[in-house]
């Protein structure tokens, strides 16, 4: 089983990515850090730790991370039409039993990495600021990880935050491009393939008909997931898998088609701060410092998430 990290905005789609990586057989989940992004930390960290319960899976660690990103002011606005108020939807939680680790996220990620050298794979679903952090405190972990999957970014199409800029980049765009230099192995799955997604109507109904608590719950959140799309993406069928592609690259990279780039993320234009931009130029020499996903088997994709969801 590949050992994974996951660092999440818990929001919607990292609440399907979470049970998606506990659930999957390939993967063992030692811990799990949270940021602000989505919704605050605070929701982000409540969030978590109630789908964790709702998979019978308390026992993993939760560690709460940064509240505001490394330089400019939080946005005052959170995604509240798609993830909802709290960030599951209509979801108002109860408290959860369980309660987060007191170890920080920072410290929480280079522990972990240095408990397991060259074993950990990291699969960040949010802002990057505790990975920014992370590798700011012990910059000899981006050495000894041994795989960075990042959900962020916009490297040839349009962003979803911003015209240019993705929701992760665009939330802490410095702490982006300190981690896209720092050397560490990275694997981006942008929205070049998570938009190429899709859960839908008729997913829901599986799950409602499934009758469990945790199909319930997922079916509750991601309704309301799939409603806020509508308004952002009248053409679109249902919502995109964003943070569970994420997971999808360390269970099966074959799922994914990836293009070594030299990138860098705009920290000054005008009308492209936070936009992930690479280096497309037939003569360029540099070396390549990112993987970019630029194509995605998306059915077989998604017929392993609801199929490792459901086992
Ligand atoms: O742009 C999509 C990303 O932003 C996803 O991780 C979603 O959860 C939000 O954090
Ligand atoms: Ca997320």
């Amino acid at each position: 089983m590949q050992r994974v990290l996951l660092d999440v905005d818990t929001g919607i789609d990292d609440a399907l990515a979470i049970a998606y990586a506990v659930r999957s057989s390939a993967l063992e989940v030692i811990g799990i850090t949270t940021t602000f992004g989505n919704v605050s930390v605070d929701n982000a960290t409540q969030n978590t730790l109630h789908v964790l319960e709702q998979l019978d899976a308390a026992d993993i660690p939760v560690a709460k991370g940064e509240a505001a990103p490394l330089f400019h002011p939080l946005f005052k606005s959170y995604p509240s039409e798609i993830h909802g108020e709290v960030g599951l939807g209509l979801w108002s939680a109860s408290e959860p039993a369980s309660k987060p680790v007191s170890t920080p996220a920072g410290a929480f990620i280079v522990e972990q990495i240095k408990r397991y050298p060259n074993q950990l794979t990291l699969i960040c679903v949010g802002p990057l600021t505790n990975l920014a952090t992370a590798i700011m405190q012990a910059p000899e972990i981006t050495s000894l990880v041994h795989q960075i999957i990042i959900m962020g970014g916009a490297v040839k199409v349009a962003g979803n935050r911003q015209m240019h800029a993705e929701a992760n980049i665009y939330s802490d765009p410095e702490a982006a491009q300190f981690v896209f230099q720092s050397g560490a192995p990275i694997t981006l799955v942008g929205l070049d393939v998570t938009m190429q997604t899709e859960l839908n109507s008729e997913d829901v109904r599986r799950w409602r008909e499934q009758d469990t608590p945790l199909a319930t719950f997922l079916a509750d959140v991601t309704e309301y997931y799939i409603n806020g799309y509508k308004k952002l993406y009248p053409d679109r069928e249902g919502c995109a898998l964003h943070d569970p592609l994420a997971v999808a690259v360390a269970i099966d990279p074959s799922l994914v088609e990836i293009q070594p780039m030299v990138l860098q993320v705009d920290l000054e234009g005008v009308h492209s701060y936070g936009r992930t931009v690479a280096d497309l130029r037939e003569r360029c020499t540099a070396p390549p410092n990112v993987n970019v996903c630029v194509g995605v088997e998306a059915k077989r994709f998604q017929e392993h998430f609801h199929r490792t969801i459901m086992e």
